[in-house]
Order: structure tokens, then sequence, then C-alpha cells
């Protein structure tokens, strides 16, 4: 019998550091034999990529941009993520069901439980087996972001409070189950940050049997 693979998450505010890392945590896993595909939310399908362009672009109603969310988050796991866990591969993915607790629940103010039901109703309720937190203060994400503001997304133009809210939901997951979560301080340099991430993916792949490389 295959054995189900390992789903992993990416979240974190804008500007903390996740785009640097996620090639680094992909290469680290597959030199060690682990079978891995990556994918990205919102989108990792064809029709989750059309609708990022809109979430990323137009304006829209708190509703209808959390319902998009998942719209594109269903598609990605029915028809991409589960059938990959199901043969026995892994999924590294940027962002998932985390990010809508932060920025819709937090960062728009739609709150938690409207999250929970559509993470329940058009998923089951299944969650990532690990989430890595890239956490940063606003300022020095802000700080890193004002350096590309001019291909900013409808996200990243927020203000301070919006990233204050979502940083706080962020945290505020961990607080409900500690477990699922790895926090990594994205204020460390990026070799520091690879060294604490390296110890945590070794820790993972010895729980599923597989030894770690040197790097
Ligand atoms: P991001 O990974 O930051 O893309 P990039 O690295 O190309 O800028 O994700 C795009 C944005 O989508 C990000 O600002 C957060 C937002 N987002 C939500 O608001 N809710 C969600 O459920 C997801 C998955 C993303």
């Amino acid at each position: 019998m295959t054995t189900r693979g390992c789903f992993m998450t990416l979240e974190g505010l804008d500007g903390a550091g996740k785009s640097t890392h996620i090639e680094w945590i992909a290469h680290t896993l597959r030199a060690a034999g682990v079978d891995l595909i990556c994918s990205r939310e919102p989108g990792g399908t064809a029709l989750g990529e059309r609708l990022r362009e809109i979430l990323l672009r137009d304006a829209m109603d708190l509703r209808a941009e959390t319902l998009l969310m998942f719209a594109a988050r269903s598609e990605h796991w029915y028809q991409h993520i589960q059938p990959a866990l199901a043969r026995g591969q892994w999924v590294l993915c940027d962002r998932y069901t985390d990010a809508s607790y932060a920025y819709q629940g937090g960062g728009r103010g739609l709150g938690a439980p409207a999250i929970e039901v559509l993470e329940n109703w058009a998923l089951q309720g299944v969650k990532p087996d690990h989430t890595i937190l890239f956490d940063i203060p606003l300022e020095v994400a802000r700080a890193r972001l004002e350096r590309g503001r001019e291909h900013a997304d409808r996200f990243e133009r927020e203000g301070a409070a919006f990233f204050e809210r979502t940083r706080a939901a962020y945290l505020a997951r961990v607080a409900e189950d500690p477990t699922r979560f790895h926090v990594v301080d994205a204020r460390q340099a990026i070799a520091e940050v690879r060294s604490d991430l390296a110890c945590f993916l070794h820790e993972v792949m010895r729980s599923h049997g597989i030894a770690p490389v040197a790097p």
C-alpha cells in the first residue's frame, strides 16, 4: 500500500521572505529523495491561476474575495493536492487556508468563524500536516516591500493596520494548533533562517523515515 505523502505549507506576511526560501526547501527535500511537487495559492490549477489574476487585481466585496479564494482552493485540493498525496508524493504549497484566516478573517475583519464554515464545507476541514510561518514585525516586512512597490498587488497595497491584524490572526492560528506550526523568525539573515529550516526539515523527514542529506 502506498503511504500518503506529507502536505506542507508556507505562510507569512507579504515581505516575510517565503519566496526566497521555497526553492531551497524544495531542493533540500528532493536531495533527500522526497518525491515533491510545489504549488501555490491562490492558484495551483488552470482555474485557480485565472482566479488569482482576478483576486490580486480587481476590487471586490469581502465575501466575494473569500469565496473566490475557496473556489480556487477546492479545485486545487480535489484536482491536484489530494491525488498527489494519495500517490505518495509530498506537496509543498505557498499559502493555504491559514492565509484566509489571516488575510480575510483577520486583515479584512471577517473573523475566523466564517472561514471555518467554508473550510469545513469546501474541504472537509482538511489541514496541512506541517505549516512553516515566516513571522516578521510589520515594519521589517513593509521596508522589504517598499523596494518592489511599483509592482504591488491589491493586498500588498493595504495599510499598516491591515497587516497588523493579519499578523495577529496568524499568531492566533499558531496558538490554537502549536504542533502543526513551525514559526521562523523571518527578521534573521537568509543563512540563519536556512539553518533553522534545515533542523525543522530534518526532523520532519526523520519522522517519515527519510534520512536527510547533509547540506
Ligand atoms: P503571495 O504568496 O504573497 O504572492 P506573491 O509572492 O506573488 O506576492 O500571495 C498573494 C496574495 O494573496 C497575498 O497578498 C495574500 C493573499 N491571499 C489571501 O488574502 N487569502 C488567501 O487565502 C490566500 C491564499 C492568499
